[in-house]
């Protein structure tokens, strides 16, 4: 009997629980990041508290009752765990369907180890069918759409504000054969915040959930 995508978001939830140990977890935004957030809760009193990807997580966790800190208080963290829109085998994530991409970066910076769980729909030989999210500057919007388009792609503005009060262009049909070129060279055109390409950090670890159960990959 084949599993829902929401089970296997649930399962590899609960899978990651198993690095938890103790101080500060780092923590993701979207749908596996909020199931990770829930059994998070039930090993609460092992860890000092988190570090949130979003509004809405940092919202999850205190009602938790998990303490959330600001990373400018705290002195890095083993892990940070999110999920993905796309990863693969390379460890090179497509991330930011949700709109928390800049700051899952930051915080994904300050861990030692990048934890992605995901469901294997997630799982691709190659990046780019799922639209790349690019954070940008609310006045730099028509300057970076057409270069965007200029590399080859349909930028599409999204009805979205993030966190940080700009806005995103989901760039459909890019083609990305070298995701880690890709980042920087959209990461450089003036007015991007950031682009979902993570793969100049790419995940450490990835839990994979399957029919079979949770496959691990390093
Ligand atoms: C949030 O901005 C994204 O990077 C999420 O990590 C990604 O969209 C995965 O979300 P789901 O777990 O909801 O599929």
């Amino acid at each position: 009997m084949s599993l829902t995508q929401d089970e296997l978001k649930q399962q590899v939830a609960k899978a990651a629980i198993e690095y938890v140990k103790t101080g500060i977890i780092g923590v993701g935004t979207g749908s596996t990041a909020n199931y990770f957030i829930d059994y998070l809760a039930e090993v609460k009193s092992k860890i000092e508290g988190a570090v949130a990807s979003s509004e809405a997580t940092a919202e999850r966790l205190r009602k938790h009752g998990i303490e959330v800190f600001d990373l400018n208080n705290v002195d890095g963290m083993d892990i940070y765990v999110d999920g993905a829109d796309e990863i693969t085998e390379h460890m090179h994530m497509l991330k930011g369907g949700g709109g928390a991409l800049t700051r899952e970066k930051v915080v994904a910076a300050n861990a030692k180890k990048f934890i992605c769980i995901c469901d294997e729909s997630k799982y691709v030989p190659v990046l780019g069918k799922f639209p790349l999210p690019v954070e940008v500057l609310p006045m730099a919007r028509s300057y970076v759409a057409r270069q965007l388009s200029a590399m080859g792609g349909q930028p599409k503005l999204r009805d979205f504000t993030t966190d940080n009060g700009n806005i995103i262009l989901d760039v459909h049909n890019l083609n990305i054969p070298d995701p880690i070129e890709t980042e920087k060279t959209i990461n450089q055109i003036v007015g991007v915040v950031t682009n979902g390409l993570f793969a100049k950090r790419p995940a450490d670890i990835l839990l994979l959930a399957t029919d079979e159960g949770v496959k691990t990959i390093t």
